[in-house]
């Protein structure tokens, strides 16, 4: 298992607008995994349309590009062992209610067209994402801290 497994992780509007954007880095940071990218974006109609390509023809897509469009997301690229399932882990289910607590969506929110947070759910997504929220690259660095936690 690599020690630098890539995933990303995009709180949506509904998390920015509710202050919850430390929260939910916080939780990633204490956890061990390294935050190797980070900005807010308001994210265009096109680029969602491109993000969430897989479920164009669910009957929820008009209204999930809508709400994702509706403000600003923090677009993030975690790196760490086993990043992709255990920021899914982390993450809880899609739907909040059958989230457990002590997960993000299963702590924080309610509905599932407003679940706060997304995270890859593969590593050939986790790839494919990154690639499409950060066409301009990544540095590259190193924590003082990587040899505490691997
Ligand atoms: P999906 O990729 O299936 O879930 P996840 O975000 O857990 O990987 O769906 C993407 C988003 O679409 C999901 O986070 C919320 C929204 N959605 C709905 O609004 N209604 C639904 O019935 C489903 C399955 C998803």
């Amino acid at each position: 298992m690599s020690n630098t497994e890539r995933t990303y992780i995009m709180v949506k509007p509904d998390g920015v607008q509710r202050g919850l954007v430390g929260e939910i880095i916080q939780r990633f940071e204490r956890r061990g995994f390294k935050m190797i990218a980070l900005k807010m974006v308001w994210p265009t109609t096109e680029l969602l349309e491109k993000h969430y390509a897989d479920l164009k023809n669910r009957p929820f897509f008009p209204n999930l590009i809508k709400y994702m469009a509706s403000g600003p997301v923090v677009a993030i690229v975690l790196e760490g062992r086993d990043a992709v399932a255990t920021g899914r882990v982390m993450l809880g289910e899609t739907d909040p209610l059958k989230s457990a607590p002590g997960t993000i969506r299963g702590d924080l929110c309610l509905q599932v067209g407003r679940n706060i947070c997304h995270g890859s759910d593969s590593v050939q997504n986790a790839e494919k994402e990154i690639a499409l929220w950060f066409p301009e690259g990544i540095v590259k660095y190193t924590l003082a801290t990587e040899n505490w936690i691997f």
